[in-house]
């Protein structure tokens, strides 16, 4: 497939897709991504490390991970722990903490950003892979908050939780039904402990991104043709796909102490697409402007 990151790269970029925080931002923050080695979960990394964090990523490949990092450090000039670990399995989720601990000295940030995902009519799924899905993604961010609030709550650690969600965890949507289910899981999650959690100073936030292009969920939501017949383009109003660093902008303004009175909240970031799908009449954008003279003559005599 053609690179989906660049898809946007020959329009002209909007303000939103630079850097919005100072530079000393995220200065003296250890932020722990999850899936942090590819994709959205790599984008928000890198824009944490500019802002002074240090940067603890994971996912089950150690490889890429180990890539991922040395090449942020050199971007960067900031400091990247590359640590294996399958969200899905505890001790593992409490490995990645405690070299995070030993390397960085604590963490303040876990964002909860792993996934995994791929289009299927339900009714052709196994119920293995109804439940992988399930338990990378919500049974990973359960597993990953659960670790990490134990050591906050134990450490008197005023922690701080951001939830990759999408817009379907509250609109529902077909075909990724387990997706769909474990995101909505997730946003529960999100509201539940930042009722829960807050007293200890824990801030829990997602964010339900639109169609932000990456490699990983291009993939496996639009293979081949399909590229080119569902342009997702075409369902924002603003008629354009995300920008990495707009997404990163606003979680780095989550995970930072200036949201420091935002908690339990989720932030959808997607051009306006969900509530196009919304509203009954949004279709209506396919009427051309000449028809409208005759649609108001016929309304006027109605
Ligand atoms: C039907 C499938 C399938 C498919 C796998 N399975 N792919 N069933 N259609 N396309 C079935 C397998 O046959 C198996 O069931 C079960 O699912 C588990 O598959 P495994 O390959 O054994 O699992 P695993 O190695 O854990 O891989 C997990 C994965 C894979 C989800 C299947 O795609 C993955 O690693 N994904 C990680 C990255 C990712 O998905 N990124 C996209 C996130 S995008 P059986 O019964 O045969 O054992 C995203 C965006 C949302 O979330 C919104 C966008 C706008
Ligand atoms: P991606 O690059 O495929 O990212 C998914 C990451 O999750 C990978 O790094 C993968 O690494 C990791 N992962 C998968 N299973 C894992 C497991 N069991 N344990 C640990 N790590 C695991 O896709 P992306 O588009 O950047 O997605 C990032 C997040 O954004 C996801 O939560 C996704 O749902 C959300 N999102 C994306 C879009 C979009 O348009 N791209 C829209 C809405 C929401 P390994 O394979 O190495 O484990």
């Amino acid at each position: 497939m053609s690179d989906p990151i660049k898809t946007n790269a020959a329009e002209k970029k909007p303000e939103s897709t630079m850097g919005m925080l100072r530079e000393d931002a995220l200065k003296g923050k250890t932020i722990i991504v999850t899936g942090g080695g590819t994709g959205l979960g790599r984008s928000m990394g890198s824009y944490f490390l500019k802002l002074g964090a240090n940067l603890v990523i994971t996912s089950r490949k150690l490889d890429v991970l180990k890539q991922t990092a040395s090449e942020m450090e050199a971007e960067t000039g900031g400091k990247v722990l590359a640590v294996a670990c399958d969200v899905r399995k505890y001790e593992e989720v409490e490995n990645v903490l405690k070299q995070a601990v030993e390397t960085f000295g604590r963490v303040d940030v876990l964002v909860n950003n792993a996934a995994g995902n791929f289009i299927s009519p339900t009714e052709r799924l196994s119920a293995n892979a109804f439940s992988s899905i399930i338990d990378i993604v919500l049974k990973g961010s359960v597993n990953c908050s659960l670790a990490l609030g134990k050591y906050w709550i134990g450490e008197k650690i005023p922690g701080n939780i951001l939830n990759i969600v999408t817009t379907y965890a509250f609109t529902g949507s077909a075909y990724v039904v387990p997706s769909a289910c474990a995101k909505g899981g997730v946003l529960a999650m999100t509201r539940s402990l930042a009722a829960e959690w807050g007293r200890h100073g824990i801030r829990t936030n997602a964010i339900a991104p639109g169609p932000f292009p990456t490699k990983g969920a291009w993939d496996r939501l639009l293979p081949g043709d399909m590229l080119k017949k569902f342009d997702f383009k075409n369902r924002v109003p603003l008629k354009r796909m995300g920008e990495h660093q707009e997404l990163a902008n606003l979680a780095a303004f989550l995970v930072s102490g200036f949201s420091g009175y935002i908690n339990g909240e989720v932030i959808t970031i997607d051009g306006g697409e969900w509530l196009q799908g919304a509203g009954q009449f949004n279709a209506l954008e396919m009427v051309p402007a000449e028809m409208w003279d005759s649609i108001e003559q016929a309304t006027r005599r109605a």
